[in-house]
């Protein structure tokens, strides 16, 4: 699959098959993510790789009341991957450049497990709703540890098409229109 196929095909996926991903799928997925570039290649983040069940099913309950619902479906995930990164290492640079590069390190990484995920007919789902001290205490992250997103990995339910993992219709996306410029703010390209 090449990569354009790739982020073409993918979609969240939040209804899986009870079948386990293989372990060496879990290694490729994983090796995406540790390849991934990094702010002055600094490799700040840590992925909690959570494949135990009872764990899983009490990880919705860390997110805030109100929205437990909306991330309700990564009980019956067969993994969840945590994507953290260490304040000790990045704190000095962020200061210095004003930038957050250390989550956009580790939403880089992520990404490209998604996109791996999917080049294997496994589906993901980027999930920002969680507390982070609910889940801290649950997976036992040192303080020194900032979570940035949980990643849910499983194969679809449903069967996948030509169109789509999972045979999930696309969500709707702006217009290129809206969201480029060309040489300043506003003119078009
Ligand atoms: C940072 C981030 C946080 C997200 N959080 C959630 C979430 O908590 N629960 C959920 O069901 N989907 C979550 N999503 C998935 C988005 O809803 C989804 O990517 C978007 O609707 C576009 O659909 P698509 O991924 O199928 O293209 C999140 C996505 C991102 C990038």
């Amino acid at each position: 699959m090449d990569v354009f196929k790739a982020i073409n095909w993918r979609r969240s996926v939040r209804r899986f098959s009870p079948k386990k991903i293989e372990r060496e799928k879990v290694l490729q997925i994983l090796e995406a993510a540790r390849l991934a570039p990094s702010s002055s290649n600094r490799q700040a983040w840590h992925f909690i790789v959570v494949d135990d069940q009872p764990i899983i099913a009490q990880i919705p309950d860390t997110a805030p009341v109100g929205t437990r619902r909306i991330v309700d479906f990564i009980k019956n995930a067969p993994l969840v991957i945590v994507g953290c990164y260490t304040k000790a290492l990045t704190h000095y640079i962020a200061q210095l450049s004003g930038h957050e590069n250390h989550l956009v390190d580790v939403s880089i990484a992520m990404c490209q497990m998604t996109l791996a995920a999917t080049e294997l007919g496994i589906g993901t789902c980027w999930v920002g709703w969680f507390g982070e001290s609910r889940l801290r205490t649950l997976l036992n992250v040192p303080r020194r540890y900032k979570v940035v997103a949980l990643l849910v990995l499983g194969y679809p339910a449903e069967p996948s098409t030509d169109e789509s993992i999972g045979g999930i219709p696309p969500r709707p996306r702006k217009d290129l229109k809206e969201i480029v410029s060309r040489n300043r703010f506003g003119e078009s390209y």
